[in-house]
């Protein structure tokens, strides 16, 4: 059954989240090229494929529905990191802005009894716990080992074989 406008204006503003996203990571990816350390950003890459991944799985759940989707305008934050740990603590960060949106985005379609997309709304509630905590234990190991280059090159290529 088609949407309301609203929620399908809600999910529109999602699927540029989405967008925006990936876009992040892939910044995030060339500071940490910049860096010498392909391992992380090989796998900031990844999570940039997966973002694009979120956006389509939305997209076409609207037009399944018979709604059209409006992808908006993308923007990309400018990244001011000192830090390793500091790029992946904004990559946490907008992370846990997702996770809010999609709750508000549950809210709204259960103040509108939206059952059709209770299983897409409640998939991507799962997958945000999945990320953040990914997210927030690289951040916690970055932490653990500071500025220590041994360290660093250990998780870089942890992360370059899909590790943590
Ligand atoms: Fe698709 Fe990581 O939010």
């Amino acid at each position: 059954m088609k949407m309301i406008e609203e929620l399908e204006v809600e999910f529109g503003r999602q699927i540029t989240r989405e967008f925006s996203s990936a876009m992040l990571y892939r910044q995030l990816a060339v500071d940490l090229e910049l860096r010498d350390l392909p391992g992380m950003a090989a796998w900031m890459r990844s999570r940039s494929t997966e973002e694009i991944g979120h956006a389509d799985r939305l997209i076409e759940h609207l037009t399944h529905r018979g709604n059209h989707p409006i992808i908006g305008d993308v923007t990309v934050p400018s990244i001011k990191a000192d830090t390793v740990a500091e790029i992946f603590e904004i990559a946490l960060d907008a992370e846990r802005e997702i996770s809010e949106a999609i709750r508000n985005l549950y809210r709204l379609a259960q103040e509108h009894n939206d059952i059709d997309s209770r299983p897409i709304i409640d998939w991507f509630v799962a997958e945000q716990i999945e990320e953040e905590s990914s997210v927030s234990e690289i951040v916690g190991r970055l932490e653990l080992v500071g500025d220590d280059g041994s360290g660093l090159l250990r998780i870089d290529s942890e992360l370059a074989s899909g590790g943590v």
